[in-house]
Formats: structure tokens, sequence, C-alpha cells
């Protein structure tokens, strides 16, 4: 019988690529999510690309006599991979309750409702920011946590924290914690992809819509950092080889593969990549010329991260396969597919 998987967050955008290649490997799969900043119609391009509909309960994890009546709905969860979560470090500065309450209580909700429904492992999506600015690079799993600069990346050291206190206090569960770099790109059939709910906040969805005419010209934040090009310099991970990561991890808690309870991967390319050198990329797979112009710093930014991703790539035998050409145009793709849909 295949394996049940919750997906909490799994219409966003990590959490639609995750559930198709879960399906593609036989799981079934039930998706949780509020919709406060996705859309139900991403189910429909999930099915058109796997030909099976994920069951879908519109829920808040926030809830939790709401939680525990789906797991006495759905007897039988294995797994869970845990996306539900406010992300945009701006907003979390102005709202940090907001952050608080969405992104730990929804996972407390979870882990105490694990054991009594006998869930085995849970996938935690966690961040790079929990590194900081690096002394560094590339920078591997042993490297300090240095205090966030945001409640959103607080949100991400504190829930890391909380997963890892309830596992030694004895709980039956196991979690792979699998710490992102700066996952960009859509599925190569359009299907599905990013769609940032109003003005985008991060490089690539600001690069499409302003190559595609929506935005006027993308800002570029600074251009007097400590890099060759005196631009921030990112690790820009495909979709869709980290969604192939999640598959592996909740494959291995569930084989219990690991003698470890808790085991934290990077997952990045291992190769930074300038904020100029994509806005390059984007050119050049695209044949436009994009409408940029520099401007001031943005505050709590980065200058230069990126992944040893060793660890992901021996232990998980996984790695990261996507040119970044081909994660450019995927995104472009998407862009353009978005455009024919009248969406954007
Ligand atoms: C941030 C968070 C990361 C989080 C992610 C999710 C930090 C340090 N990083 O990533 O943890 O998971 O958001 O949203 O908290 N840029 C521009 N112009 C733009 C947009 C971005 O120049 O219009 C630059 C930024 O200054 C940065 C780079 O592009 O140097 C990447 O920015 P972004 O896509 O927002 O991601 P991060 O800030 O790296």
């Amino acid at each position: 019988m295949a394996r049940k998987i919750l997906v909490t967050g799994g219409t966003g955008y990590i959490g639609s690529h995750t559930v198709v290649e879960l399906q593609q490997a036989g799981y079934e799969v039930i998706i949780v999510d509020n919709l406060s900043n996705s859309n139900a119609d991403v189910i429909e391009g999930i099915v058109r690309i796997t030909g099976q509909r994920p069951v879908f309960e519109k829920l808040d994890c926030t809830d939790m006599p709401a939680m525990q009546a789906l797991f006495d709905r759905h007897r039988g969860i294995d797994g869970i991979i845990h996306f539900a979560a406010s992300k945009a470090v701006g907003e979390s500065v102005k709202k940090p309750l907001k952050y608080y309450r969405n992104n730990i209580v929804s996972l407390i909700n979870l882990l105490e409702l694990m054991p009594k429904f006998d869930v085995k492992g849970i996938v935690f999506s966690s961040s790079c920011t929990v590194y900081g600015e690096p002394d560094s690079n590339p920078i591997d799993e042993s490297a300090p946590i240095k205090p966030a600069t945001s409640p959103y990346g607080n949100t991400k050291q504190i829930n890391e924290e909380i997963i890892q206190d309830f596992i030694h206090s004895g709980a039956p569960i196991k979690s792979v914690i699998l710490r992102y770099f700066n996952p960009i790109g859509a599925h190569p059939s359009a299907e599905i992809g990013e769609l940032p709910l109003g003005v985008p906040q991060n490089l690539v969805p600001f690069i499409t819509q302003t190559g595609i005419g929506i935005r006027k010209e993308l800002s570029v934040f600074g251009n007097d950092y400590n890099t060759p090009d005196g631009t921030c310099i990112r690790d820009f991970i495909n979709v869709v080889d980290l969604a192939k990561a999640h598959v592996i991890a909740i494959e291995r808690m569930l084989e219990n593969k690991s003698n470890e309870s808790v085991e934290i991967f990077n997952l990045g390319t291992g190769r930074g990549l300038s904020v100029l050198e994509l806005i390059h990329v984007f050119e050049k797979v695209t044949g436009k010329p994009l409408n940029y112009k520099i401007v001031g710093r943005r505050e709590g930014d980065i200058e230069q991260i990126w992944a040893n991703p060793e660890r992901a790539n021996k232990i998980l035998g996984w790695k990261a396969e996507e040119s970044i050409e081909d994660t450019m145009a995927s995104a472009w793709k998407w862009q353009l597919r978005l455009r024919e849909r009248g969406i954007m």
C-alpha cells in the first residue's frame, strides 16, 4: 500500500513541486493549506502533471482542533513534510507576532499530534538564514547559528530547536531538517511555479515580471558589497531539484536508514552567483535585455552565502542537477504561461 504523506503548505511554491515528486515516486499525498499565500488552482496544475489528484484540506495548521480532526479523518499518515509558514522577511519585522504564531504554533501542533496518531517522521523546511552572515563560504552544517536578523529567521531557528528538544526528550519520532538556500525556477512543464501575491519580494519573480513588463524596472539592492561585482552572492537552487531532496529525506526517515533521530542537511548547489550574474543569465536565456538600476542596499541582506552541500550529496545521495540556464528558462516559461492564461 502506498505510504501517506501529509504536506502542509502543499499548494505553495516549494510545497506544490514536492507534491508532484512525491506522487511520481508512488506516495499518496494529503495537502493541508490555508491558502493565505497560494491558490487552490495549483492543485489542477499538479493533476495535469501527475494525473493524480491529491487530497486537499483547506485548514490552518495553527487550528489544533481542526488538525486533530484531520488526523482522525485520515488515519495512517506515515510522515509529514512541513512547509506551511509565513516567509516574508520584511513583513516579519513589522508583524512579529503573526510570524511567531503562524510558524511556531503550527509546528507545535504537528509535533503534539504525531505520537498520538503514530506518525513516524517530519521533514522541516528550514533556511540558510540560520547561518546569518557566514564567516566563510561555502558553508556546511557545522557552522555556528548566528543571531537572527528578523523574526522570520528567528522562527526557523526556534523551530529547529523545538524539533531537537522534543526528540531529545524521547518523543517517538524522527526528523530531517532541510536548510534551503535560494530556491528558484519552476516545473519544466510550466504547470506550477512561484506565484507571489502582490509585488514580489524575491529576486527571480521580480526579474521575470520585469522581463514581461508587469514591473517597470528591477532595483538591484546595492553594488558596494565586498564581492567581485559588488552585488550580493547567493546559491540559487532549482526548485525541482529541491523537491526531489524531500522525497529522499522522507524515505530515509520512514525506512529507518539512519541511526540518528534528527538530521540536518544544506540544500544548495555549492555555487555562488551574484545578483548581476543571475540577471545576465536571464538576459542570455531569454534574449531580452532586462531593465534594471542599482539602488541602495536592502536592510538585513546578507552579503554572500553559498552552500557546501557535501553532506546531502554523500548521505542522501542527492545532488542539484539542473543548470542555472535551464532553471532561469523554466522561470521565464512559467511567467509566459501565466500571461497566456491571463493570470498576470
Ligand atoms: C530571503 C531570506 C531567506 C528566505 C527567503 C524567502 C534572509 C537573509 N534570507 O532570502 O531566508 O527563505 O528570503 O523569501 O533572511 N534583490 C534585489 N532586488 C530585488 C529583490 C532581491 O536586488 O528586487 C537581491 C537581494 O538584495 C538579495 C538577492 O537579490 O541580495 C536575493 O534576494 P531574495 O530573493 O529576496 O532572497 P534572500 O534575501 O536571499
